[in-house]
């Protein structure tokens, strides 16, 4: 019998349809040995599993307006027991969680995963929760010298006051554990700060204040096991991408209500040296992060200084055709179907590598 990979998607995030096109692309490219079964987790958390041949039937402008194509997902669908089910896997097998934001991105789904001992795709519960929270993030790359631009934390209105004071305005409210740019405001003077503190506060406990910079955007893909010899599995940075926002910054509107909201280059033209250095940052973070398989790993550069800064990582981007990540690798010579391949090769290598470590004294 062929391994199984087990695709999740859908999820609670307000990234669940973006989840089911990622699912698609991810679904229409496992290679032949495999066989593949699909799972949606519906908005209540059940998870449901679905025909993937039904997935890739739907248009994706379908699947990205919900409604219908995810009724026509559902219909005939059979409710599992996640536990069940991850219990039911074999050695052999291995998920896939295409799933963004959080309850999916954020070392959640990766806890349930190891629990089962299940092989699963992507970075572990310490990479996806480290990289989910932008001060954790920020705490870590400071600890292993990584660039990045000054920050500071903030939970009420006097300590933001007090770090857009230091840091020097025009500053960015973030919310800590969001994505999307949502919640995210430019701040342009000390009247503002509150009212962009409060709308932070929506989305988390906590906010981060940062320097607001005249940068570029660029972004590089990353693969690989970041403690692997050299060879097929060893970690590796695709070529850059620049994205180039018609906004003053890549606001929620110009990532995904705008279709003329960015453009985008590839390779990104800035010197081979930035270059270079944008795909060293990235693999130092990669490991300062523990992060593991893959991550997009956003980087800003200063226009005039031409400053490199880590800005983020992505544990687990978008998988559209169009997304970025699946996009850099093909640039950079790897088509998508052996993406995946070695994406779940990856999973696989990891999950036999904790087995020969003993948990029991
Ligand atoms: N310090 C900064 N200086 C200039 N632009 C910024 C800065 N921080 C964020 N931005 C702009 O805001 C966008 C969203 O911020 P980001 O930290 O990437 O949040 P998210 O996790 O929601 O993607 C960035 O893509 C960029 O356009
Ligand atoms: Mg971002």
């Amino acid at each position: 019998m062929k391994p199984t990979v087990l695709v999740l998607c859908g999820g609670k995030s307000a990234e669940r349809l973006v989840s089911l096109v990622s699912a698609q692309c991810v679904v229409a490219h496992v290679p032949r040995k495999f066989r593949v079964r699909l799972v949606h987790i519906g908005a209540d958390g059940g998870w449901a599993e679905v025909a993937a041949a039904k997935l890739l039937r739907e248009r994706p402008a379908d699947l990205h307006r919900g409604g219908a194509a995810l009724t026509r997902l559902r219909a005939g669908s059979r409710r599992v027991d996640p536990w069940k089910l991850l219990n039911s896997l074999g050695r052999r097998d291995c998920v896939f969680p295409v799933l963004h934001g959080p309850m999916g991105e954020d070392g959640t789904i990766q806890g349930l995963m190891e629990l089962t001992g299940v092989a699963y795709v992507g970075c572990g519960v310490l990479g996806s929760a480290a990289g989910m929270d932008k001060e954790a993030t920020k705490r870590v790359c400071a600890s292993a010298g990584i660039p990045q631009v000054p920050w500071a934390v903030a939970r009420t209105p006097a300590e933001a006051a007090a770090a857009a004071k230091k840091l020097g305005y025009p500053v960015f409210v973030k919310p800590a554990r969001m994505g999307s740019s949502v919640g995210v405001v430019k701040v342009k003077s000390p009247a503002k700060i509150a009212a962009a503190l409060r709308e932070a506060l929506r989305y988390d406990d906590k906010a981060l204040i940062e320097k607001g910079l005249p940068i570029r955007e660029i972004e590089t893909a990353v693969l690989g096991d970041p403690w692997a010899p050299r060879g097929k599995m060893s970690l590796r940075a695709s070529v850059c991408a620049e994205i180039k926002p018609n906004a003053e910054y890549y606001d929620y509107n110009a990532k995904y209500l705008n279709p003329n909201g960015a453009s985008f280059e590839i390779p990104a033209r800035i010197p081979a040296m930035v270059t270079a250095r944008v795909r060293a940052v990235a693999l130092a973070a990669f490991r300062a992060l523990d992060l593991y398989g893959l991550a997009r790993a956003d980087f800003f550069v200063h226009k005039t200084t031409g400053a490199v800064y880590f800005n983020e990582p992505n544990t687990l981007p978008g998988f559209t055709p169009a997304s970025m990540y699946p996009r850099l690798w093909r640039e950079s010579g790897v088509p998508t179907t052996r993406l995946v391949e070695t994406l779940v090769a990856l999973g696989l290598r990891r999950a036999a590598a904790r087995r020969r470590i003993s948990v029991n004294h």
